[in-house]
């Protein structure tokens, strides 16, 4: 059994200790919202925050996360208002959207530590979030406008 918090829930799931936590989300917990993309920690299609940091959970054992608080793209913000999806709504950044919550928690915790990025640093921070649809531009645009208009 391992215990720890998602989007301020508590919960207690009975799997396998080095059960990916992407699984546990998606299959155990339903929140579908975080993707599976190349299972292997290389596109970040399935970045969630645990303690506040991006982490590929399709990488992550769910033993590891005990007592952790983890975050997707589902508890971002309560009412889908994070200055992020405000912005990504106002670029209209996503073509087919299946990297789009992993590209939108990743820039959450650049704009959490830094508020106004050069684009330099949001080049570098997104650096590892793949986008098959090639949306790059418009993913930097709406980092910039977050930052903005936070
Ligand atoms: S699915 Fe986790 S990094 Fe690609
Ligand atoms: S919008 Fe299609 S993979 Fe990024």
């Amino acid at each position: 059994m391992v215990a720890f918090t998602v989007n301020g829930q508590r919960h207690e799931v009975s799997v396998a200790p080095d059960t990916p936590l992407l699984w546990v989300l998606r299959e155990h917990l339903k929140l579908t919202g975080t993707k599976f993309g190349c299972g292997i920690a290389a596109c970040g299609a399935c970045t969630v925050h645990i303690d506040g940091e991006a982490v590929r959970s399709c990488a992550m054992p769910v033993s590891l996360i005990a007592g952790k608080s983890v975050t997707t793209i589902e508890g971002l913000s309560s009412d889908g208002n994070h200055p992020l999806q405000r912005a990504w709504i106002a670029e209209q950044v996503p073509q087919c959207g299946y990297c789009q919550s992993g590209q939108i928690m990743q820039a959450a915790t650049l704009l959490a530590t830094n508020k106004n990025p050069s684009r330099d640093e949001i080049v570098e921070h997104m650096d590892g979030n793949i986008c098959r649809c090639g949306t790059y531009l418009r993913i930097i645009s709406a980092i910039e406008r977050a930052a903005r208009e936070g």
